[in-house]
Parts: structure tokens; sequence; C-alpha cells
């Protein structure tokens, strides 16, 4: 982890590689900062401390070598922007070679306690790239920051946000991993080991207990793989532990769609359709970093979604772990077939709360686009505990229905209970209704739609290219507010 530093010095005084200004537009319009750079600056037009903006000024003598300015936005706003803007900042300094950097607020006003977990988080984040099958060439951006220092701010505070981070960094270097590199027994064997580095226990099922655990549904959705499916129980339980909460993440690691094979456009960057799983493994590290005194359970479900002889086919009808029936009417809605089971294991643990991470839908991501996730759930108590650490740490959900009495209708099947896909209108909803199928009712659950944020094209702010991990980060902050 980047080294955060408390700095005795005044930033005049400071002597090091970068110093970097947040400045809200106000300030910048004002022109009465303390430091006259700043206000030459503003005074200039050059920067006016739009959100997400970062102008570097060189230096040619003195203590430091280049002033950073970044944009706040709006003073209202600037709380929200704070992550964002921090890290973009951070990032652009990190490859302009700078080893060291303080960080400083307005004029020189402390970090909150809030603030200071947004500096650790942004600390941790600004670095992240998944480059380690690439050449390193001359005149690559390499990633040089190595200390940040900090005047006024809570340690403890950035320390947790540096733990949330970097479990978020840990899912998404393995969703990143491509399907020739992580299949489901590979993902086994990581958990396993993930687990043995820390005070978490790990069960794995293979194909032949999973047939002796009624699994077959999400046995059903491998079979077409060369690699059979697992599914991996992690378990976090300390001495004491007040509730005892599951999680349960989607592990498809690679989804071709099976015999109904997803066109080549759609069929790219499929490789992360394990993030839920890989998810769940990041919440786990965190709260294992963190002491948390819960007790917590993960469970992935893995496979690979292949087409091939022995593939899963449309019309197939197959039989849940509850007893259920269902009829396949589309082998791509996989993701549901594999949570089905997994979701009955984990109402047997009986837990005081379920929540689950699934790159399940792209309907979800038409609704709600690349920067929001779709949360369902009927608890309305959970919904807002759920948005209040969403709003926090800058991760967006939408809360999306699941009491649709005629989608709720349309699952049902002319030759099963029911049928694994229907219409393309309200297909977010339908995959949440059709998962409330197989959770205790009495058990307080939510359910995350992450397909739109999940994989991320452009960098921006706290996201870098592929795997974004988005949910980690919330699912922390929920587990440190219970
Ligand atoms: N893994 C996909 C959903 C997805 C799409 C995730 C885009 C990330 C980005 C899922 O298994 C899937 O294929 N869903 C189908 C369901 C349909 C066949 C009912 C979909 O959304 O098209
Ligand atoms: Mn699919
Ligand atoms: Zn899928």
């Amino acid at each position: 982890m980047i080294k955060i530093i408390k700095s005795n010095d005044i930033f005049a005084k400071w002597k090091g590689d970068a110093l970097l200004y947040l400045l809200t537009e106000e300030t910048c319009a004002a022109k009465t900062h303390g430091e006259t750079r700043v206000n030459i600056l503003a005074e200039r037009g050059d920067f006016k401390g739009k959100a997400g903006s970062v102008a570097r000024v060189p230096l040619f003598d003195g203590l430091v070598n280049n002033l950073y300015l970044a944009g706040l936005g709006k003073a209202e706003k600037s709380d929200a922007n704070l992550l964002g803007a921090l890290t973009s900042a951070l990032r652009k300094i990190g490859k302009e070679r700078n080893k060291s950097v303080l960080i400083i607020l307005g004029d020189d006003t402390p970090f909150s306690n809030e603030q200071s977990v947004i500096i650790g988080e942004a600390a941790e984040l600004c670095g992240y790239s998944f480059d380690k099958y690439k050449k390193k060439e001359d005149g690559d951006d390499i990633f040089s920051i190595k200390e940040i220092f900090v005047r006024s701010f809570d340690a403890a505070s950035a320390q947790k946000g540096q733990i949330f981070a970097a479990s978020q960094c840990l899912a998404r270097d393995l969703s990143n991993e491509p399907g020739n590199v992580i299949n489901p027994p590979i993902l086994a064997d990581i958990s396993e080991k993930f687990a043995a580095e820390r005070n978490i226990t790990c069960e794995v099922w293979d194909e032949k207990r999973l047939a002796e655990e009624k699994m077959l549904a999400l046995l059903s959705v491998g079979q077409g793989s060369e690699t059979p499916p697992r599914l991996i129980h992690l378990t976090y339980k300390p001495k004491t532990h007040r509730k005892k909460i599951v999680f349960v993440g989607k592990g498809l690691t690679f989804d071709s769609g099976g015999l109904d094979l997803k066109p080549s456009e759609f069929m790219k960057t499929m490789k992360g359709d394990k993030s839920g799983a890989c998810n769940v493994l990041g919440v786990l590290d965190g709260a294992s970093a963190l002491g948390l005194d819960l007790e917590i359970h993960g469970i992935l479900a893995a496979a690979e979604n292949m087409p091939s002889g022995h593939a899963l086919r449309p019309d197939d009808i197959i039989r849940a772990r509850n007893g259920k029936t269902i009829e396949i009417d589309n082998t791509d809605a996989e993701g549901r077939l594999v949570l089905a089971d997994a979701l009955c294991y984990a109402s047997e643990l009986k837990p005081d709360v379920i929540i689950d991470m699934a790159t399940l839908t792209g309907a979800c991501a038409v609704a709600l686009g690349s920067w929001t996730s779709g949360l369902f759930t009927s608890d309305d108590e959970l919904a807002k505990s759920l948005m209040s650490s969403s709003k926090a740490r800058g991760e967006r959900l939408w809360r999306l229905p699941m009491d649709d009495e005629k989608i709720g209708e349309s699952l049902k099947s002319k030759f099963a209970d029911i049928v694994n896909s229907g219409s393309r209108y309200g297909g977010a909803t339908f995959a949440a209704m059709f998962l409330a199928e197989f959770v205790e009712k009495d058990i307080p659950w939510a359910h995350l739609d992450i397909a739109g944020p999940d994989f991320i094209k452009e960098e921006s702010g706290v996201l870098a290219r592929g795997a974004s991990a988005f949910g980690v980060r919330l699912c922390l902050d929920y587990l440190t507010n219970l």
C-alpha cells in the first residue's frame, strides 16, 4: 500500500516533488487563496476549479518541482466530487514522474474523517492498471508515487479507505484475468490460497459433490465446458460476531452464451462475467483486513458457459436445489441459473442478510448506463442502508422494481415451474424476480445487477480500463456501518 504520511510542514515549507491543491469554483473565483500562484492562475482564467480539471505548473526554483491544481467543482458538490477529482489528479501526478506529493484542501483546511477515507481510497486506486501481460516500452508512463503527504487528516479513516480500495483492486485483478487463465477449478484454487493467507476458511464443491448436493442448475450451465463448475464457500468467522451476512457472486469465468451463442461484439469482455464472484472475494478480503466483528460468508458460483455436444439446450428442463423445475428458454440467461442454487444454499445458512452481486442482464445496463448498478430488494431498510453506502463511496445504485405482477406471471412455464427468460422488456426485473424464487422469503435480501459499470473502456476518475469491481467498496462500507 502507498504510504500516507502526516506532514508537519506548512505548504510553503514542504520539500518534495509535487504540491496538489484541491479547489472549488468558489475558491478560484474569490482569488483570495493563501497561495499567490493560485490567485494568479485564477485571475488569468487558466484555472476555474471545474470538477475533474487538473492543471500542472512546472516550477524551476524552490522546494518543489510541480504545482498541480485540481478542480472540485461547485462547493455544494465538492464532497461528492472529491474521490474522482483526487484520483484523476493523483494518477496524472504519478504518471509525470513525481514520487512524493503533498495534498492540500482549499486553503489548507483539515480533512474531515469522511474526507480522509476518500484520501485512502484515492491513494490505492490512482495507480491501478492491469498491465501484467504487457511489455514495458521506453517512454511508457510508469506510476511513480511512493509517498502521499497530508497535513491534517484522520489516519485511521484513511487506512480504512485504503483497505476498501485495496480489496477492490484485488477483485479487479482477478476479474481482468482472461478465460484461458481463470476457469472454475482455477478460481477455486485461487480462493483456497486466498483463504489460507487470511483468517478465512474455504470449502470447494467439485462436480461430483455438486450432483450429490442437487445443484443441478449450476452443473447444467457448466456442462458444455471442458472445465467443470465449482461452488466455492468462503467463511470469515471471528470469535465475536454480531450478525451473519452472506454474499453470493455470479462467477462465469467466460460467458459465450452457450448454444444461444452471443454475437462477437457482445461476447468480447465476457471474461468479466465472473466479477460478482471476484467482488465477493474482495469483500471478504476487506472484512478480514478490517477485522470486522461479523460472520461473513462468500458463496461463489463458478462455471463456464460454452457451446458443445454436451451443452445445455434450449427446451431442456432442469431441477434446482430447492426442487423447483426450470425450463431453459435461452442458454445465455445462465447467471440466474448458477445463482439459483447458490441462493438456495445461502438461505440454508439462515443469515441476517443476503446480498448477491452479478453481471446479470444487458437490460440493466441499457436502463441505467455504464456508471450505475441496479438495486433490487423488497426490504426498504436494507435498500436505505445500501443507498447510503452507495452515496458515501461514490458507487451509484438505482433501485428498480421487483414487485411487478405481470412480469411475475411471465415467469411461469407451460412445462416446468418457471422459465429462465422472457420478454426483452423489463429484462432486469424479470431476472431479479427469477432469483427471488430461490431465496427464503423472510431473509432480507438485495440483488445488485452490476452489468452496466462492470467493464470500463476508458479510464476516468476512480475507474481504470477493464474490470471496475464496482460494489466492493460500497459493500464494505455497508458492513462497517452495521
Ligand atoms: N452476462 C450476461 C449479461 C451482461 C451483458 C453482462 C452485458 C455484462 C454486459 C448475461 O449472462 C446474459 O447474457 N444475459 C442476457 C439475458 C437474456 C438472454 C435473457 C442478456 O442480457 O442479453
Ligand atoms: Mn449470458
Ligand atoms: Zn452471463
